[in-house]
């Protein structure tokens, strides 16, 4: 979970963060829940993803060589990083503060008017320079995160008096289309031990076949993030000893494609460290947090499973 200065800065860097090269999109409709950015597991430097122009962009930095003699090495570098990436030209100052929760430190903009941007602000740079432990901050477009669900034609909703949820309680819904599903808020009480093995399914433990709730489009989002005003932990998870901070990284325990992920902005940021491994509905947006703070503080989980014909 974030602090709330940190969403407060986020709200203003996607403003004026990029040049507009970035128009038109290479994935038109792309949404950023729908969207990540091109890591490589070689590449230590992190992405993070943000929204400029309604286009979902990823921000990262790169090594420099020792001696930088033009901008073009900086554009060099950036390819590296990735065939599409840029050199970011200019970050109002106002954003900093953004940059600096990410540590996303390095050179911007073009020859002429080249910075070094680190957590104290900018300083003007003059080319040739010694570049040793210097970084370029990099953007690219983002792309979707399961390209075979980009853009897919909306399966029709089907007869919904066809199909039952086994079980009581359970409310039967196709908000992305195709197949209906049985949503059901479950409470599991924090005064029950806290186990590792609840991580990974928690519903199927109390509610056989069903798994914490995946999401795959904004209509399935919206209902399950309203469900209470409490929060609800979800089933986009981080498999033990992943890295958080890589797209790759999450999944939905019940086996679907990872491909929305409806973070509100800048999350996830594992705030202080703290393991978060886990996505859940806070205040009705979707943030990361810790098992052990969801258990110790939380009681719903929002279970799902496919409706029977
Ligand atoms: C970069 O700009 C400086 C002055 O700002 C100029 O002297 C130098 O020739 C430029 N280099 C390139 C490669 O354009
Ligand atoms: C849905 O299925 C029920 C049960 O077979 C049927 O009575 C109803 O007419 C169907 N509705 C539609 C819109 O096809």
């Amino acid at each position: 979970m974030t602090s709330v200065r940190i969403t407060a800065l986020l709200i203003l860097v996607i403003v004026g963060l990029a040049s507009s090269d970035y128009v038109p999109s290479k994935y038109p409709g792309l949404t950023l829940a729908q969207a990540r950015c091109p890591e490589e597991p070689w590449d230590p430097y992190w992405w993070f993803i943000a929204e400029h122009d309604k286009i979902p962009l990823c921000f990262g930095r790169y090594p420099l060589p020792s001696k930088l003699n033009s901008a073009e090495d900086l554009a060099t570098a950036c390819r590296k990083k990735h065939k599409d990436a840029e050199p970011v030209e200019a970050i109002a100052d106002k954003y900093y503060a953004w940059f600096r929760d990410f540590e996303i430190f390095g050179l911007i903009g073009k020859n002429g008017s080249l910075y070094y941007m680190n957590e104290y602000g900018n300083t003007r740079v003059t080319l040739p320079i010694e570049a040793s432990n210097y970084y370029v901050v990099c953007v690219t477009q983002a792309y979707p995160r399961v390209l075979s669900s980009y853009n897919l034609p909306i399966e029709p909703t089907p007869n919904l008096s066809l199909y039952t949820c086994e079980g009581n309680g359970w409310e039967m819904l196709a908000p992305c289309g195709g197949t209906p599903f049985c949503y059901k808020l479950a409470a599991l009480y924090a005064s029950s031990p806290y186990t590792e093995s609840k991580e990974f399914n928690l519903c199927g433990v109390i509610l056989p076949n069903s798994f914490p709730v995946s999401l795959h489009c904004e209509a399935e989002a919206n209902y399950a993030l309203w469900q209470t005003k409490y929060p609800i932990h979800f089933g986009y998870q981080l498999p033990r000893l992943s890295l958080w901070n890589k797209f790759d990284s999450w999944h939905n325990v019940d086996g679907t494609p990872a491909d929305y992920a409806p973070w509100t902005d800048p999350e996830p940021n594992n705030y202080e460290g703290h393991h978060e491994s886990f996505g859940i509905s806070d205040d009705h947006v979707f943030r990361d947090i810790s098992l052990y703070e969801w258990y110790k503080n939380f009681v719903y989980t929002l279970c799902k499973k496919p409706g029977v014909y």
